[in-house]
């Protein structure tokens, strides 16, 4: 079978040792420097007012064009002040270093993810966002199934995922875990932005897999794992004292009709949205 015809079949593809160590460090820094400048007073660590929850959304949903830094739930203090080290509360970066910041730029703009793109298929694909995520030792949450796509609805469906593990990640640690061939199903969630408030909307009653027909992606760190946008899957609990860093990149086709309800709009923005080179 070729690439093309085990993400079809799939709904995903394993590319063992695809970036280099040294590609890796460089991010790593990069991430850690932008934590470092990060002063957590500018909005998501704003805990103790009372419209703290009204704050962090805008906090997150203004964040497609920009570079934010969000916190682990727990991370602060009545006061709003971090309770621990910042590197070590910190739960990701988004959402768009990939186009703000020249380490990650080039990092996302590899000429072989191109490659990879057209090689499975992709036609235009067009980078919305980057993550970088930090899922830490022993306090890095679940994060529960769900499907991409939610998140980035288009007509047809067309988001593709690029997770990219920093770090060896396995069933201690929190990685991956995915319904294989799972993309053929129904959208069962949309999660959708109203007169500037997000909610999670339920689509398609179609259950989501469970834990025991679940194929987990324990994978080395430089592993890409490519994954169509309708992929059920989630990831488990970090359990382990070690850290499970991993970046990822959501990219949709130029020629697909990008949902107006989509939390992160492009339009109007002065950021213009670019492929892969
Ligand atoms: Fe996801």
């Amino acid at each position: 079978m070729n690439p093309r015809q085990r993400f079809e079949e799939d709904g995903y593809l394993v590319l063992p040792g695809f970036k280099s160590p040294n590609e890796i460090a460089r991010l790593r820094q990069r991430a850690e420097e932008i934590v470092d400048a990060f002063d957590p007073s500018e909005g998501s660590g704003i805990f103790s007012t009372r419209d703290q929850a009204a704050r962090s959304e805008r906090y997150f949903l203004e964040s497609g064009d920009k570079i934010r830094c969000f916190f682990e739930e727990d991370a602060f203090d009545e006061n709003g002040r971090l309770r621990a080290q910042k590197s070590l509360a910190i739960n990701k970066i988004g959402h768009a270093m990939h186009d703000l910041d020249p380490v990650f730029d080039a990092f996302s703009r590899d000429v072989r993810l191109g490659e990879v793109a057209s090689e499975i298929g992709l036609e235009r694909p067009l980078l919305y966002q980057s993550m970088y995520i930090f899922k830490q030792p022993r306090i890095g949450g679940e994060v529960k199934w769900h499907q991409d796509a939610a998140f980035f609805d288009t007509d047809p469906p067309s988001v593709t995922a690029f997770w990219f593990a920093l770090e060896d990640a396995n069933r201690e640690n929190g990685c991956l875990w995915v319904e294989r061939g799972g993309h053929r199903g129904p959208l069962r969630e949309r999660f959708v932005v109203s007169d500037g408030t997000a909610s999670l909307e339920r689509v398609d009653p179609t259950p989501w897999p469970t834990t025991q027909t679940a194929t987990p992606v324990e994978v080395e760190r430089g592993t890409l794992v490519v994954f169509n946008g309708m992929l059920p899957h989630y990831s488990g609990p970090n359990r382990s004292s070690k850290s499970r860093h991993a970046y990822t990149l959501h990219a949709v086709e130029a020629r697909a009709r990008y949902s107006s309800a989509n939390w992160l709009q492009r339009d109007g923005s002065e950021l213009p949205l670019r492929g892969f080179p």
